[in-house]
């Protein structure tokens, strides 16, 4: 696993953006896997002023998000669909048709939709944040993990992690439809990118042993030959990296 420790978040931020403008500049018509979160939000601000300096065509790019909240319609501001048209979509040259975001709705059949473009797409790269448990996607620490999309019942960690995005930790959806490890196990590269003390005992797991457990989901990225994490130096020393 390739480890990249920067100055701060915002060089985070880079480093993540140049590792996909690096992949786009080899093929054209990329498919990228995208992650929502806090972390995620400055790498898309990072992509989108490379392309409004004209560094990067997004034409000819698609892209499939990892997951979104069951009971949360595309409409919904809170909805995954808004935070990737409105951080980055809606400030790039992509074209819509060529983004897949779950939907939230109808979720037997999203199952079937989401498996089917993974299966028609295969992904050149797929950009990945961190739970506070060490969730990837939304695959959520438990005995057992799903190899394909599922839906999962999210975790109390992440329910109180995610609740700063709504009104009150009540309102965070309780479920979520999500790619399984497996379909995030077949990206060709991977990028993780996290910051903040929250996740300085994941990052540890991740970085410091060769365990892995299904009970530390980003653990399994251990298994991958093609992973870069990317994270900031008071992240590192307090996860006791040197
Ligand atoms: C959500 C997403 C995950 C993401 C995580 C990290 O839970 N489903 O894919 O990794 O957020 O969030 P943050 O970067 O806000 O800590």
């Amino acid at each position: 696993m390739k480890v990249i420790i920067t100055q701060e978040y915002h060089e985070t931020c880079i480093k993540a953006a140049e590792i996909i403008l690096q992949t786009i500049s080899e093929k054209q018509n990329a498919v990228l896997g995208l992650a929502t979160g806090g972390t995620a939000i400055g790498v898309y601000e990072v992509l989108a002023r490379e392309y409004r300096s004209g560094k990067v065509d997004f034409s000819e790019v698609s892209t499939i998000n990892l997951d979104e909240y069951i009971g949360i319609d595309p409409t919904n501001p809170q909805s995954y669909r808004c935070y990737m048209d409105n951080l980055f979509f809606n400030k790039v040259n992509i074209k819509k048709e060529n983004t897949y975001v779950p939907s939230g709705n109808c979720p037997e059949k999203e199952i079937e939709k989401f498996t089917e473009i993974l299966l028609k797409k295969k992904l050149d790269l797929q950009l990945l944040g961190v739970g506070v448990n060490g969730h990837i996607g939304f695959n959520e620490p438990n005995e057992k993990l799903h190899a394909d999309v599922h839906i999962v019942k999210l975790d109390e960690a992440t329910i109180e992690s995610n609740a700063r995005f709504f009104k009150s930790k009540e309102e965070v959806p309780k479920t979520a439809i999500t790619m399984g490890v497996g379909d995030i196990l077949k990206a060709k590269e991977i990028v993780l990118v996290a910051t903040g003390a929250k996740k300085a005992n994941v990052i540890s797991k991740l970085l410091l042993d060769d365990e892995v457990t299904t009970q530390i989901p980003c653990t399994l990225l251990k298994l991958h030959p093609n992973v870069t994490v990317v994270i900031d130096k008071a992240l590192a020393n307090m996860a006791g990296i040197r």
